[in-house]
């Protein structure tokens, strides 16, 4: 099938090429110039695994076209992703612009029946907007005959798996009450829906806040944890002991209990607020909604609190190594990064941090680079060297077995506060460490 997506970001991109190695014929168009040369070169702007091979096979086979021709896109695709981003408003809504600017662009270039995918993450109601202005410019351009539906398919990818999780999905959303959509839908992902029926039917407003309800699910059981975890640490129980407890509960499960620092990254913090304002806006109480931002919010400080109580509030000169600035392994992305709020705490108490992250590093000099107290380290290694302890933020792989007798020698006294609850408590102690975790007895 031809395919056409619009934003060749984070969704775009991976939906683009997955769906390129399937053998359907996809242009990306991007309104970013040297974006799409990049991309025709193989240089692919995010860190995700698989993805950069994908892109060039895909792209040397002549499935997978990258242009800035939003006219030459809109004639290729029988359908038209829409997959821009929508960055929160200042009050926290999402900003629907370049999602509406690219329905005109459609509408502009238009000259056939078209179907309209939107695949960002958009609040309940985008989709009548979207087509108000197809139906708006079309008019203006005295196209009005021309048929079109505006489909709801949100994403569920995870960065660091998002190739994996958009060939495997476990659902797909498919909102839309037209009989022809539907049947163009199924073709479109019969690839990904081979071995049990994967698509799930319904109206556009209930395909849209899926995506949100989804979200904010995932979002409610790790503030649920993090707050069980502050509990446990002042009832003198271990979290880690509960979640097991918990977790064997089919009706729980294991996933998304793991109590940390706080959830980051580019979705649950602008998903939760998205949906928080869109509730207030119909003066809707979300009561749990802003339960689990606020202690969202409360958590990413608490390895601070740790810290400063440590050091009777004496942190003015001290050093300390931070392992992992991305919000989550796998990815260098550090929007809401529970890193961030951390570090700035320690600067502002006049802290110096000497941080080492196995694929943030880019990112992290593009936002503080230049801050007076942050050493970017080439190894994790070399971001202990003299400091007066070790804090852990985020659980990569490779953060889980370290030599523990060389980070002894490089620490001014063996202390490690860990985010993420990657060691045994017991045996930190027996290592001679005074160690700091989450939600177990210190
Ligand atoms: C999330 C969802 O998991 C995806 O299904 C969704 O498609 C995506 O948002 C999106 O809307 O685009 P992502 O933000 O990539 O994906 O990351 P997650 O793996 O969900 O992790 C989010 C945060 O929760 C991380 O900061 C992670 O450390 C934290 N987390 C996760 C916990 O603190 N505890 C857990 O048990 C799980």
């Amino acid at each position: 099938m031809n395919v056409t997506v619009f934003g060749t970001g984070y969704v775009g991109l991976v939906q683009g090429a997955v769906l390129a190695e399937v053998g359907h014929q996809v242009v990306c168009v991007d309104v970013d110039e040297l974006k799409v040369k990049q991309l025709e070169q193989g240089i692919i702007p995010i860190y995700e695994p698989g993805l950069t091979s994908m892109v060039k096979e895909n792209h040397a086979a002549g499935r997978l076209e990258f242009t800035t021709d939003a006219a030459r896109g809109v004639k290729h695709g029988q359908v038209q992703f829409i997959a821009v981003g929508t960055p929160p408003d200042e009050d926290g809504s999402a900003d629907l612009k370049y999602v509406l600017a690219v329905a005109a662009t459609i509408a502009e270039h238009m000259d056939r029946e078209q179907i309209i995918i939107n695949k960002s993450t958009v609040p309940v109601g985008s989709a009548d907007k979207v087509r108000a202005e197809v139906k708006k410019v079309l008019k203006e351009r005295g196209r009005h005959e021309i048929g079109f539906d505006v489909v709801s398919n949100p994403e569920f990818l995870k960065e660091g798996s998002a190739v994996a999780d958009c060939q495997r999905p476990d659902r797909i959303i498919i909102g839309t009450e037209c009989d022809d959509t539907i049947e163009v839908m199924r073709e479109l992902y019969a690839p990904f829906n081979r071995n049990r029926d994967k698509i799930i039917v319904m109206d556009v407003r209930s395909a849209e806040l899926t995506k949100y309800a989804a979200n904010c699910m995932l979002a409610t059981k790790i503030s649920f944890m993090n707050e069980m975890a502050n509990l446990a640490e002042r009832l003198g129980a271990d979290i880690e002991a509960v979640r097991l407890g918990i977790g064997a509960d089919p009706r729980i499960g294991y996933h998304f209990i793991y109590p940390g620092v706080g959830y980051g990254g580019s979705c649950f913090p602008k998903d939760l607020q998205a949906l928080i304002h869109a509730s207030d806006n119909i003066d809707f109480d979300a009561k749990l909604l802003k339960a689990v931002e606020s202690r969202n919010k409360e958590q990413k400080t608490t390895l601070f609190q740790k810290i400063s109580q440590h050091f009777n509030g004496q942190l003015e000169g001290k050093n300390f190594a931070i392992w992992g600035l991305s919000f989550k392994p796998n990815t260098d992305d550090m929007r809401d990064a529970p890193s961030r709020v951390l570090m700035e705490a320690l600067w502002t108490a006049g802290a110096k941090v000497q941080a080492y992250d196995p694929e943030a590093m880019e990112e992290a000099q593009r936002l503080y680079g230049s801050h007076e107290h942050l050493s970017l380290c080439g190894t994790k290694e070399a971001a202990l060297k003299n400091t007066n302890a070790l804090i852990i933020v985020t659980e990569w792989q490779n953060f889980r077995a370290p030599d523990f007798e060389f980070i002894k020698t490089q620490l001014s006294e063996p202390t490690i506060f860990d985010g993420r609850n990657l060691y045994e408590p017991r045996r930190m102690v027996a290592k001679g460490f005074t160690y700091y975790s989450v939600g177990r007895a210190n």
